[in-house]
Parts: C-alpha cells; structure tokens; sequence
C-alpha cells in the first residue's frame, strides 16, 4: 500500500500558491463572482508564478511535481476562491489525455505551450445527452484524407471561450462497442469550432462554463491523440483518474476556507453575554468541521500519491474515494459555516455563501459523487476473491436460493 508523500518540491507550490491566493485571488473573489467574468490578473499571476507548470513533466516543459503538488496549489487556491481554483485545475485536467494518450511528438508540442501558460487548454467530454453516460456520446468525427472532420457539440466546457486548446473526445467509429470514441486536439479559432452559450451559474461564477459547437471542423489527422483511433474513452477515463483528487482538493480548500471563516466569525459574535467560540453548541459543530476537513485531507494526499508513485491498482478507487468523500466534506461544512454565522451568512456582503454555492458542484462534475461510489464498489467488487476464504464462515443456507439459479443466471449475476 502506498503512503503519503510530500515531497519538499510540493511544499514549495503550496506555498507560491498560498501567496497568489491571498494577495492576488481573495482580495478580487468576490467582485469577479458578483460580475461572473475571469480575472484576467489571476491568469497572469499563475503564469509569472510558474504555478501552470506543476504536473506537467520537467521533459515538456514543466516542473514535474506530480499529482500532490497540483492538490495543495488547488487547495490552496480554492481556500480563497473556488471558481479561479477550477479555472486553474482545469488546465490539469484537459492536458491530462495528452499526458496520458498523446504521442512524443504531441507532447513535445502542446505541454510546453500549456506549462509556460502561452494556451490554456480545455476538457470537452460531456454533451447534453451524455453526461454520466460519458460513453453515449454523439459528436462525431470523420476521417476524410489527411483531416478529421469534427460535427456536434459539447455541454459544460469549463475555460471554455478563454482556453486557446481543447481536448475534444468525439465518436470515430459508430459501429465498434470499445473502441468507438478518440481524443482530438481543436485549436481556438479553427473555422466552425464555436462558443453558443456562455452558463449562468450558482457557484464558480469567476470561471466560464459554455457550450462548444463543432461544425465541419477539420483539424490535421496528426491531432488524433495516440496517433490511433478507438482509445478515446480509454484516454479520457485514465485522465479523470488523475484529474478527481484535484476536485477533491477543489471542494477541501473550499472546507478549509470556510472553517477559518467560522472560526474568525464565532469568535467575534457575541450573543447571550459571550461569543459563539464558547457556546458547546458551536464548538460541538467546529469540531466535526475541523475533522472531517481533517479526513478529506488524508483521503486526497493518499490518492495523489498513489498517482505520483505510480500505484496503478489502486489509483482509480482512490480518485473516486476522495473525489466523493472530500466533495461531500465541501458541501457539509460550507453549510455549516452559513449556520454559524446566521443571518448574515446568508446575505452575499458577508464572504461565506459563496463557499457554500461553489461548493455544490463539486460533488457534480467530473462524476457524480453517485458514479464515484459506483466506481468504489466495482472495484471492491473485483477485490472480493482477496477474502474469499471468509466463505467458510458464513452459514451456507442464505445462498440456497442462488445455488438454484441456472450457470447462464449466475455468470449475469456475477458480472
Ligand atoms: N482507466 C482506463 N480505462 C478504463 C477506466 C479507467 N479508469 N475505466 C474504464 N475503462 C475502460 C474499461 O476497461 C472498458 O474497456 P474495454 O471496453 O476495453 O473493456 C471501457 O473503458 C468501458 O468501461 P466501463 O464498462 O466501465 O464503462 P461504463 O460505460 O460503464 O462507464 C463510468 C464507466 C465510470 C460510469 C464512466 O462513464 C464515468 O466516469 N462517467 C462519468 C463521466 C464524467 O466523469 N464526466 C465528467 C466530465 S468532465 C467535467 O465535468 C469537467 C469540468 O467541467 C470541470
């Protein structure tokens, strides 16, 4: 089992973020959410702090800290404002399917654009009719001579509009079960390839969310990602294995965030002759704040390592454990945060509603935390021949009625 390793590396961009977060991110977090617009000053300070670089390979470009160092920068960027949190992750997760899929030449040619922070880059996965369903995709591309011609649209681009590339996932082969769907790399301002809807939304209102329209798109036949097609879904769900301990960050820093605010707030508010800090009703809540913060903490550090240090078997549960689990965390102590400070927590002059509304998608995007526990299961499920020995100590008549079924009804049961 692998430990959790923070590397001094790490540390170092926890820090460079922890100063952009509070000179740069929290003093404008509340201005850029009340007009839903990117801060452009917040891209800049990324860029001349070297943050776009962290999980990009040193051989691309990057500084190759790993999957860790990207969780604390999210963390702590997140800490101060969850919508430049994504706005940052995102870079992460839709240069993940050329980090994962791509060919040499196609990361010699797009990380280093990414890491200097010269493109940002977009995930394009989900549509309208396919979102958990990511599989059931419908837009379509078509090999014609040396170009793909890409026909569709996606739903929820985040950095949408702004990225400069897109990691485009589209149907290459409609007749194949497993290897209908490919990777293809769009550039903005490629001739048909459109923004149609900028979302109006709840929460990560400093970040945009759009639609994106593919209209007879041709991209060169080089942009396929890992040079053949079919590996698309393949490549898209190893990406969101190394992306979800970055949501999960997301919805910590988000936790942490809030539980300082309470804290600073219950102890100023006096009410009944004393402050809030030293009623045992609050400290009974701040203290399940603090250690499910605590919790969440533990589970995302786990599974990043498990990324850094290459502990395939586990990486895909772990994701999808701490993606949930901390995501949860978010939205539980976000609100308990507007309940402490009462009334005015709920009015948006006071900094703590915001943490509640942008922590509600976290436990929606890049997979219902309901398919992350779908996820956990499966793979509990396919572990269980682990402690099949514990068979001999239960009691067999519970399985009568399974023993009936037919070899055909067993073998569907097991699937
Ligand atoms: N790594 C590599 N391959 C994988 C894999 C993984 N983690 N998981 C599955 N696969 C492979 C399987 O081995 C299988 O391959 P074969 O066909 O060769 O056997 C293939 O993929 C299909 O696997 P499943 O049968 O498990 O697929 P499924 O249709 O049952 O779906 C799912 C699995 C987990 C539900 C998946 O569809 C999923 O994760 N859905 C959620 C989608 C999602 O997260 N969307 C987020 C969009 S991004 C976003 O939100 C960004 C943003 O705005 C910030």
């Amino acid at each position: 089992m692998s430990q959790i390793v923070i590397s001094e590396e790490a540390l170092h961009w926890k820090e460079v973020a922890h100063k952009v977060a509070e000179e740069v991110v929290r003093p404008i977090a509340k201005h850029f959410d009340d007009v839903q617009e990117y801060p452009d000053e917040v891209r800049q300070a990324y860029i001349e702090n070297g943050l776009l670089g962290v999980w990009i390979p040193k051989e691309y470009g990057g500084h190759g800290a790993g999957i860790v160092a990207l969780c604390l920068v999210i963390e702590e960027l997140s800490r101060a404002c969850g919508g430049t949190g994504v706005a940052y992750a995102v870079n992460a997760l839709g240069s993940f399917p050329i980090i994962v899929g791509g060919t040499e030449d196609q990361k010699k040619l797009w990380l280093p654009q990414v890491a200097s922070g010269e493109k940002m880059i977009a995930f394009c996965l989900s549509e309208k009719f396919a979102g958990s369903d990511a599989g059931g995709m419908r837009c379509q591309a078509r090999l014609e001579g040396d170009e793909y011609v890409i026909n569709g649209e996606k739903k929820w681009t985040t950095n949408g509009g702004i990225a400069s590339l897109h990691t485009v996932f589209a149907v290459t082969d409609p007749n194949s079960k497993s290897r209908r769907i490919s990777g293809l790399v769009v550039e903005k301002g490629t001739p048909g390839f459109t923004v149609k809807k900028v979302e109006d939304k709840m929460g990560i209102r400093a970040v945009p969310v759009v639609e994106t329209h593919f209209d007879n798109v041709r991209v060169p036949a080089s942009n396929l990602l890992g040079g053949r097609p079919g590996m698309g879904f393949k490549h898209a769900m190893g990406t969101l294995d190394l992306a979800r301990p970055g949501v999960a960050a997301q919805g910590l820093g988000l936790a942490q965030g809030a539980l300082e605010y309470a804290v600073t707030y219950a102890l100023r508010r006096q009410q009944f002759g004393q402050n809030l800090a030293s009623m045992g009703v609050i400290q009974d809540m701040l203290g399940k704040m603090g250690s499910k913060v605590e919790a969440a903490r533990g589970l995302v550090l786990r599974a990043a390592t498990a990324s850094d240090v290459g502990d395939k078997a586990s990486v895909n549960r772990l994701a999808a454990m701490c993606k949930s689990f901390a995501t949860d965390v978010a939205m539980e102590v976000t609100t308990d945060a507007v309940q402490i400070f009462g009334g005015y927590g709920f009015m948006k002059d006071y900094p703590i509603e915001k943490y509640m509304r942008d922590a509600k998608i976290t436990q929606i995007y890049e997979g219902t935390n309901q398919i992350q526990r779908m996820v956990v299961a499966r793979n509990l499920i396919k572990g269980a021949s682990d402690y099949s020995y514990l068979n001999d100590y239960i009691p067999t008549e519970t399985f009568d009625t399974y023993q009936a079924l037919s070899e055909e009804e067993l073998a569907a049961a097991e699937s």
